[in-house]
């Protein structure tokens, strides 16, 4: 059989899980599997919101509109765009994954500038779709290479994965203006924002009017539902819509009905916001916690810090991955997210914090008692 390989590959995060379930079980000792990209300090609590869903309604059986059910677009735009986007601009999509391998396969971009550290799957996504990555360090600089940007598209995520790095807000629109007014793509992947923020949020609904700034969202992170495979992309322009609307309709035929149905009661029922607003308040004060508590211990990596605030769902800490693992906590090593200074990431590792901060201490306490096994605070900034 021929095969046409794209050269992308698997990701290292699921075979450090794996690695970790079997230390687990070899030793019969608990592990704190802080290598994974979701929310641990409490499940959402969906008991009351289940009973407001029909199973056997219409809408729960047949296939829904490829773009996405209308009163989920229409919930959408309220809760996320305050009103000032409308359903047309909005896509459903199998979560944030699908919507970005949709933008990068459909925009006629020969680079996407990335963040120096970034999360692995938009790499892949771009080799299975044949397309390049440029790099920025900082967002600041992006201003001062508008000349070489043309003809690319700029990545934002923010806060970041892996550093958890939050840029001024007002900064950050100024400068999405800027390369939106200059015609220069910008995709907004920002999905661990609305983890810390809910309706009162007007970020993506200043965006929504900027014709070459598309949002990817997802809702694996911000309510927890990483196993409903759900998020939703937003453009004003209509050509790309259309364009998008097609790829996806022949690639899934429309999204899972269950998914959107519960997301809409998330979204809308009284049960549902109640059960959002109580799993944000839990998740968000325990992350705050835990970079509080890093930072104290002087655990935290500070100099990835520089421009912008620890205050996302990852942290950098200053110890290896092996480090880590001989305590028994989980991590990814800095090395696997940049393709610079490879060697000096290495000293580094990226863990989740959205853990119960009591649990979380009770792994790093030991730690804190043992010196690092080479000097890591680095005596320059970082690149
Ligand atoms: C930065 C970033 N964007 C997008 C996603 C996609 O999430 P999902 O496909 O679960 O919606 C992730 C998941 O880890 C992520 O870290």
């Amino acid at each position: 059989m021929k095969i046409q390989k794209s050269g992308a590959a698997l990701s290292k995060i699921v075979r450090n899980g794996e690695r970790l379930k079997r230390l687990a079980k070899e030793s019969g000792q608990e592990y704190l599997p802080l290598n994974r990209g979701i929310n641990q300090v409490v499940p959402i609590d969906l008991t009351e919101v289940i009973p407001q869903l029909d199973f056997a309604s219409p809408e729960m059986l047949n296939y829904p509109p490829t773009q996405g059910l209308y009163k989920l677009r229409k919930a959408i735009g309220e809760e996320f765009f305050r009103g000032a986007s409308s359903p047309e601009n909005i896509l459903i999509t199998g979560g944030g994954m699908n919507a970005l391998d949709l933008i990068v396969q459909t925009l006629g971009f020969q680079k996407l500038y990335l963040p120096r550290y970034y999360w692995g799957c938009y790499h892949h996504i771009l080799t299975i779709r044949q397309k390049e990555s440029g790099s920025y360090a900082r967002q600041a600089e992006l201003a001062d290479r508008l000349e070489e940007l043309r003809g690319n598209a700029v990545l934002i995520c923010d806060p970041g994965n892996p550093l958890g790095e939050k840029y001024d807000d007002e900064a950050q629109l100024d400068l999405i203006r800027r390369l939106n007014a200059e015609r220069i793509p910008v995709i907004v992947d920002s999905p661990y924002r609305r983890i810390f923020a809910g309706r009162e949020d007007d970020y993506y609904a200043r965006l929504a009017e900027l014709d070459n700034v598309i949002i990817t969202e997802s809702f694996s992170k911000s309510v927890g539902l990483s196993g409903q495979r759900l998020g939703f992309l937003h453009t004003t322009n209509r050509e790309l819509m259309e364009e998008l609307h097609v790829r996806l309709m022949y690639a899934t035929n429309g999204i899972n009905a269950f998914a959107q149905l519960l997301v809409h009661e998330l979204l809308t029922g009284e049960t549902g916001k109640r059960a959002v607003t109580e799993f944000k308040i839990r998740t968000a004060r325990n992350i705050e916690r835990n970079i509080e508590y890093l930072r104290e211990r002087g655990l935290l990596a500070e100099a990835f810090y520089a421009d912008a605030e620890p205050r996302g769902m990852f942290a950098i800490v200053s110890r290896t991955e092996e480090e880590l693992l001989a305590h028994r906590i989980g991590s990814v090593s800095l090395s696997f997210f940049t393709d610079t200074e490879k060697e000096r990431a290495a000293r580094f590792s990226r863990i989740c914090v959205s853990v119960p901060h009591e649990k979380f201490v009770q792994f790093f306490d030991p730690l804190t008692h043992c010196p690092a096994e080479t000097p890591r605070t680095p005596n320059r900034p970082l690149p």
